[in-house]
């Protein structure tokens, strides 16, 4: 009974910039041709986003405080612009496709964000340097049970002109991050609009 108590229910966390609705829109109209490969699983649009921090699993009572790490993390939008699809990892088979977000503004923003969570304890930052992208599709498994990615025979090719446009990010959220059969589902618990006109 006393370990029970000790275990604190948990939660899969992160923190993400929201992408305008208009380009998560063309990113899911490109994506009807450029990632109709079987081995393909396509974001849903409402899943599309630039990582900001992944928490990882924390206790629910963290919650809070990260709500308000998030809602005092508001500043100028930070403008993105997107470059066609890279394969992650880049030797052997890919596990996913994703878009790379170039945005120094981003980058300043990922960096503030990540120092306020650090110093709350509530992030562990990655050894590898930030790379801001929106990942477009994962690829299945080669069969079920099988760790192995299958195939893919026909790689998504370019974006079209109006995708390499820049765009300013919307929004700072944190995001519950639930794992269906169907793939992850996220569910936004806190969120700050950030004002246009921006960070470059
Ligand atoms: P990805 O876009 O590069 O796959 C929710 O799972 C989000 O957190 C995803 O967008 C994913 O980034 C990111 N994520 C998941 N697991 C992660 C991990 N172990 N390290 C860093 N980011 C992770």
């Amino acid at each position: 009974m006393a370990k029970e108590r000790l275990k604190s229910p948990r939660a899969r966390l992160f923190v993400a910039l929201d992408l305008p609705g208009s380009v998560r829109v063309e990113i899911v109209e490109w994506g009807y041709e450029a990632l109709a490969d079987p081995a393909l699983r396509p974001v849903a649009p409402e899943s599309l986003h630039v990582t900001l921090a992944f928490l990882g699993y924390l206790p629910e009572r963290e919650i809070e405080p990260l709500a308000r790490i998030v809602r005092a993390a508001a500043g100028p939008a930070p403008s993105i612009e997107l470059g066609d699809p890279v394969p992650r990892p880049q030797g052997g088979r890919p596990r996913l496709f994703a878009l790379p977000a170039a945005s120094v503004g981003t980058i300043a923003l990922q960096a503030r964000l990540a120092q306020k969570l650090v110093a709350a304890r509530l992030y562990k930052p990655e050894k590898r340097p930030f790379w801001p992208h929106v990942t477009v599709a994962r690829v299945r498994r080669e069969e079920r049970g099988s760790k192995r990615p299958a195939l893919v025979s026909r790689p998504p090719g370019t974006l079209p002109k109006s995708l390499l446009q820049s765009f300013d990010g919307v929004r700072i959220v944190l995001y519950l991050s639930q794992i269906k059969p169907q793939g992850a589902q996220y569910t936004p618990l806190a969120q700050v609009e950030l004002p246009a006109g921006g960070w470059q």
